[in-house]
């Protein structure tokens, strides 16, 4: 995107997306094209898989498959030029408070900007705090990995139990998993978020408390879950260990140092972020300080260097050839143009296995949202439901709706070239899955070439795959930190994208508080205690029927 100040924006009004002249020209051009066919596509241009492929930090990106014409990328690209997508990108990174209904800005970019730049928020240069905090995490990660830093008994730490949920979990989880070849043997991590105890036994099952070090990461220091999964990790090592060995085995991640010291956690043992990153855009902020005790600083500083390298190409290149504009568009067209409902994302290395539920989180808590910024319920469907599996489990689980069900789901795939393992021909074999599966979805199997294989004429429409099945395909040449980090700034900067042009806030999470709060009071029913809310008769009645101890 081409450079341009903060000043092009103004904050935060913006006009509604239905006035838009391209906005009106897209849903034309959509009447026009009907109905979309990927085989005559593909027949009428030749060059079509190459005018469709851009690459950029590592990542090349082919949408040749999506439900498109030849013409429908540029409309979709003068919609983003008249949204301001660049410009709001530029403000974005320059600390604007796009993040208006909390009055925040939102500066994830900074967590992995160059260490010279400078990024002010309040006449303060973040750049100092992210280094300071990096050059901490650092400091403690060697020492964990080396047995510098030992547990209250002068034993050496092998297990890390991460403590936290939503964002303070799902990118330390889906790293540790995405990281395996690199990760120290001498340490093994294990992540606790659900708030069912069955979480935090199964994972304190066979650790010795004494080797043990819990990481407590939570923004807020106040979420649910968190405070009683490490209230109960707290009462089980002091059962083992006394009171005193608390500060050698705990420490914290948080915003919050008045809750990390009431908690009994000593100060200089927290790791600080700050409100403008958000929970789901905070992996490579100390949150993801397992993730760095875990590969080593070498390599979590590798990752950040793909987020980096990712950010610079959404920030510098054309529209045209820029993957996270590319796929934000690709996003806004089958959801709120073609009004396809989800978005399958299918990973072809089981590594990013927990790359979906990732996911999940950074688009769905992001963009699923109802009104824009005047406070107008909008028009168009938003962020799809996001789902996924890696491949080829899914093939052998819901793919047969894919291709044969009622509803058309788009779909990312996401490949590599060559695999970490040395296992002979299984890389082959799964990217020859992943490359049959995207040409079975875009062109099927018509009726005539069925009775053509001399299929019994009764089970012809059985084995017919209807085809135009929309999927992008998303390939680099290995899985490392780096192929990593520019992967989650891809979908954070796409993600972006599509917040901007529906007009929405795709930094605040209000749709998560409703339900907390009524929680308050089921709790009080659920102890036997009075609460000060009245209950519908389906709530009393489950109330009634969970409580603890029978009435
Ligand atoms: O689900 C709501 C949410 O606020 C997420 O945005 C966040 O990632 C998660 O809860 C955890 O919050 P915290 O890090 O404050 O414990």
């Amino acid at each position: 995107m081409s450079r341009a100040t903060t000043d092009a924006c103004s904050l935060p009004l913006r006009s509604r997306l239905c006035d838009c002249a391209s906005w009106k020209a897209v849903l034309a051009h959509r009447q026009r094209i009907e109905p979309l066919d990927l085989r005559a596509a593909f027949a009428a241009e030749p060059g079509r898989a190459a005018r469709c492929t851009a690459t950029g930090a590592e990542w090349t990106l082919d949408w040749s498959k999506q439900l498109m014409q030849p013409t429908t990328m540029a409309l979709l690209l003068e919609l983003a030029r008249e949204r301001q997508v660049p410009e709001r990108f530029a403000a974005m990174l320059a600390g604007a408070r796009l993040n208006w209904t909390e009055g925040r800005s939102v500066l994830h970019t900074a967590l992995r900007a160059n260490s010279s730049a400078s990024i002010t928020v309040d006449g303060r240069n973040v750049m100092r705090d992210v280094q300071h905090t990096l050059h901490r995490m650092t400091h403690f990660s060697d020492a964990v990995r080396s047995g510098a830093w030992i547990g209250a008994t002068g034993k050496r730490i092998r297990n890390v139990v991460n403590i936290g949920i939503g964002g303070s979990d799902l990118g330390p989880a889906m790293a540790y998993q995405a990281l395996q070849p690199w990760r120290s043997p001498e340490l093994s991590c294990r992540f606790v978020s659900n708030v069912d105890g069955n979480d935090l036994s199964m994972a304190l099952d066979g650790l010795d408390p004494e080797q043990t070090l819990f990481i407590v990461c939570s923004k807020t220091f106040t979420t649910q879950e968190t405070m009683e999964n490490a209230g109960s990790a707290r009462a089980w090592l002091v059962s083992a260990l006394g009171e005193a060995a608390v500060s050698r085995h705990f420490v914290a991640v948080s915003t919050n140092e008045a809750k990390v010291r009431a908690f009994g956690i000593d100060p200089s043992h927290m790791f600080g972020f700050w409100d403008w990153v958000g929970g789901r855009y905070s992996m490579d902020s100390a949150i993801g300080l397992s993730t760095m005790v875990a590969v080593g600083p070498d390599r979590f500083l590798e990752l950040l260097a793909g987020f980096h390298a990712m950010d610079e190409h959404a920030r510098t290149s054309p529209l045209e050839s820029n993957l996270p504009v590319l796929m934000g568009m690709i996003g806004v067209w089958n959801a709120s143009v073609l009004g396809l409902p989800a978005l399958a994302v299918l990973p072809y290395e089981q590594l990013l296995a927990r790359f979906p539920a990732y996911l999940q989180q950074l688009l769905m808590e992001s963009n699923g949202k109802r009104v824009d910024d005047h406070g107008d319920a909008v028009a168009w469907q938003t962020c799809p439901v996001v789902f996924g599996e890696a491949g080829t489990n899914g093939q052998h689980a819901f793919y047969q709706m894919l291709h044969q069900g009622t509803t058309v789901v788009p779909i990312d795939f996401i490949c590599f070239r060559t695999a970490a393992h040395p296992l002979g021909r299984h890389r082959l074999l799964l990217n020859a899955n992943a490359i049959a599966q995207a040409q079975a979805f875009a062109f099927g199997q018509t009726s005539d070439e069925v009775r053509a294989q001399g299929t019994p004429e009764p089970l012809v429409p059985h084995r017919t795959f209807p085809g135009n099945r929309p999927s992008s395909f998303l390939w680099s040449d290995a899985l490392t930190p780096s192929t990593l980090g520019a992967l989650i700034a891809l979908y954070e900067h796409s993600t972006f994208v599509q917040g901007i042009v529906w007009g929405i806030n795709s930094f605040d999470q209000w749709g998560v508080e409703l339900g907390k709060s009524l929680a308050v009071d089921v709790i009080k029913g659920l102890e036997g205690r009075t609460g000060s809310a009245t209950h519908d008769s389906s709530t009393d009645a489950l109330i009634r029927a969970l409580r603890a101890t029978a009435p």
